[in-house]
C-alpha cells in the first residue's frame, strides 16, 4: 500500500475473484462460466463493419439492448438499464440504495462481493446468518427497513426461495428496496422479473456471464420500476455514462435474441448438474440442492482442501473458501456432459490417492 491511500479504506479487503490461470489448459470449474460458446446470432453480429465502429463511443442509452431486453421480458424500456457485468449493477444500486443510515442487509453466506461493496461504500453491513442447512428464513428479513440484498439462487449454496417467499420479503420491506441477483435463475430456479410492475421497492438483476456465454463480454441488465432505475442511471451517469462498450451491445442483444440456443445450453447444464450430482453421491459427497450451473458438495471423510489441491495438480480447477461453515466445501462449475465425466474419472483418482 502506497502512503498516499486513503485512511478510510485501510481495512477494505478486496473481493478475490476465482482464477483465471494463463499457464496451462485446466478443466476450468471455478468460476460458473458456460461451457459453451455464445450463439452463433453472437458470432454473426460481431462482423468487421461493426470492429471498424469502435472509433465511435458507444450509445450510452443502450437504447436497442434495452428494447431487445423489454420486450424479451414483457416490460418497458424504463425498466431496465445495462451494467458492465451485474457486478456493475449491484454496486451502482447498492451506491443508489444505501447511505450509513440505510444499511444493507444480506445472507452471511452469500456472493462476497455484496460486503466489499457496503465496505468501499461506507455503508453499514448487516449480515443474517443461514440456517444450519444453509437456508434463507425469510422472516429474518421482515420489517428491516433497510436495503436488501438476496442472491436467488444464492451462491455458493446454490440453494433458491420460491417467487411467493420473495414477494413476502418485498410486502413486509415497504421502506427498504429488495434487490434480488438472479445470476443463476435461468438454472431451473423462478425469477422475480414479473413480479416488477407490482412493486415499486423490487430490483432485480440479471447476467448473460453464465446462462448466455458472455461473461467475457461483461453484461448485465437491472429490471425495476421507472424510478428505481432512473435511480441507477443516475448513478451511472456520475461515473461512466459509455460503461457498455459497443461489441457488447451488439453481442448481448443476439444472444437475448437467440432463444432456441439459450433453452439448449439451460437444459444441458441441468442435465449434466443431475447425472454429477448423483456421481458425487456414489463418491461419498453430501450435495446441496441446487438450481443452478454448480454443485457445492462436501465429502464424507476427505477434506476438501486436500481434494481442491490434488484436483488442480491433475489439471481441474474448482473453488473452495477457507471461511466458517464452508471450508470443507468444494464448488464445482458443471461444464459439458464429456467435461464432468472427465470431472468424475480424475475425482475418483483423487479421492484412490488421498
Ligand atoms: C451471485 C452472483 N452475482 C453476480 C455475479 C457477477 O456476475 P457478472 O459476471 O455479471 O458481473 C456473480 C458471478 O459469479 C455471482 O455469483
Amino acid at each position: 500500500m502506497s502512503r498516499f491511500f486513503s485512511d478510510e479504506l485501510n481495512s477494505l479487503s478486496p473481493y478475490t475473484p476465482g482464477e483465471q490461470p494463463q499457464d496451462k489448459k485446466y478443466l476450468k470449474l471455478n468460476t460458473n462460466e458456460s461451457p459453451f460458446a455464445p450463439s452463433n446470432e453472437v458470432i454473426k453480429a460481431l462482423n468487421t463493419s461493426k470492429i471498424e465502429l469502435l472509433r465511435l463511443y458507444p450509445d450510452p442509452e443502450c437504447t436497442l439492448l434495452r428494447k431487445t431486453a423489454a420486450k424479451r421480458f414483457s416490460l418497458s424500456e424504463e425498466n431496465v438499464t445495462a451494467g458492465n457485468g451485474s457486478d456493475e449493477n449491484l454496486a451502482f444500486a447498492i451506491r443508489a440504495f444505501c447511505s450509513k443510515d440505510k444499511q444493507l442487509a444480506f445472507p452471511d453466506i452469500t456472493y462476497g462481493f455484496y460486503s466489499v461493496w457496503a465496505k468501499l461504500f461506507g455503508i453499514p453491513a448487516k449480515q443474517i446468518p443461514l440456517t444450519d442447512d444453509f437456508k434463507i428464513n425469510i422472516e429474518e428479513y421482515f420489517n428491516l427497513n433497510c436495503t436488501i440484498v438476496i442472491a436467488n439462487p444464492n451462491a455458493p449454496t446454490g440453494i433458491s426461495l420460491s417467487v411467493d417467499d420473495i414477494e413476502k420479503i418485498v410486502v413486509n420491506n415497504p421502506d427498504g428496496v429488495v434487490i434480488i441477483d438472479e445470476a443463476y435463475v435461468d438454472f431451473g430456479a423462478e425469477s422475480c422479473v414479473p413480479l416488477i410492475n407490482k412493486y415499486d421497492n423490487l430490483l432485480v438483476v440479471q447476467t448473460f456471464s453464465k446462462s448466455r456465454s458472455l461473461a467475457g463480454a461483461r453484461l448485465g441488465l437491472a429490471f425495476g420500476s421507472k424510478e428505481l432505475i432512473s435511480d441507477i442511471n443516475r448513478v451511472r451517469y456520475s461515473f461512466n455514462p459509455y460503461n457498455i462498450n459497443r461489441l457488447t451491445l451488439l453481442a448481448g442483444q443476439a444472444a437475448l435474441d437467440d432463444e432456441e440456443y439459450f433453452s439448449y445450453c439451460t437444459q444441458e447444464i441441468c442435465k449434466a448438474r443431475e447425472w454429477t450430482a448423483e456421481e458425487l453421491k456414489k463418491l461419498g459427497f453430501t450435495l446441496t440442492q441446487s438450481k443452478t450451473n454448480f454443485l457445492f458438495a462436501k465429502h464424507c471423510e476427505k477434506h476438501s482442501r486436500d481434494i481442491y489441491r490434488l484436483l488442480r495438480e491433475k489439471g481441474v480447477l474448482v473453488r473452495r473458501w477457507d471461511a466458517p461453515r464452508i471450508e470443507n466445501y468444494l464448488r464445482i462449475t458443471v461444464g459439458t456432459a464429456e467435461d464432468m465425466k472427465k470431472f468424475i474419472e480424475i475425482l475418483k483418482s483423487c479421492l484412490e490417492e488421498l
